[in-house]
């Protein structure tokens, strides 16, 4: 008995996020404090972290699969769209609104590096964040998504570029790895076929249009 919990201990991700702060020169300590001049001198350190976190599968987001394709491993950072019960404010109980999402509480250096990134890459203090985990995206728009996204791909994967549709079913296919800014709330967009491990990061507001008045 003793011996099987402790092989499953060996098998969990290297990096425990409650504790990781206390941590000294751990990656989420050097990341925060890291003058950024080029996203080449922070991807190695975003993806070891990322390479060390367990992304669960996500049983929603049927806008975006593809038939033969594996687990959707997906969770989104910061605001989130719900419904239902509103722990926060029971009198909002079964109103439509956004609150910030569980993984952001669970994870909150993780949350905290993803959104620091995104301020120091593109300038805009983004509102949420979806991390994918390998999963090719079929084409669809992000209906809760307001305005101009930002999404930066890292990971050992060749292809997997992102590709965006314009007038007439024409398109342009992008190499994440370099950011994009993309209005994905009105340009069709789907994942190309890749090796590897592909994450991918959007970074975007939410539509307020959406909550209940
Ligand atoms: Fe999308």
């Amino acid at each position: 008995m003793a011996r099987s919990r402790s092989r499953s201990r060996r098998n969990k991700p290297r990096y425990q996020w409650r504790c990781a702060k206390k941590i000294e020169n751990s990656p989420i300590t050097v990341l925060s404090k890291k003058k950024i001049e080029h996203i080449d001198d922070i991807k190695d350190i975003l993806l070891d972290i990322l390479n060390n976190t367990f992304i669960p599968a996500n049983k929603k987001r049927e806008n975006v699969r593809r038939d033969g394709e594996g687990p959707l491993r997906s969770v989104t950072f910061g605001q989130i769209f719900c419904f239902g019960k509103n722990n926060a404010d029971p009198s909002g109980n079964n109103k439509q609104r956004y609150q910030l999402s569980q993984y952001s509480i669970k994870h909150p250096e993780l949350h905290d590096i993803l959104f620091l990134l995104a301020k120091r890459l593109t300038g805009k203090n983004y509102k949420s964040c979806c991390l994918n985990d390998s999963y090719r995206m079929a084409k669809h728009v992000d209906n809760n998504n307001y305005g101009m996204s930002f999404i930066w791909g890292v990971g050992d994967f060749t292809g997997g570029e992102l590709r965006v549709y314009g007038e007439n079913d024409t398109y342009t296919d992008y190499d994440i790895r370099n950011g994009l800014f993309f209005d994905g709330s009105v340009r069709p967009h789907e994942v190309l076929q890749f090796e590897g491990r592909r994450f991918s990061m959007v970074f975007y507001d939410p539509n307020m249009d959406l909550v209940s008045r």
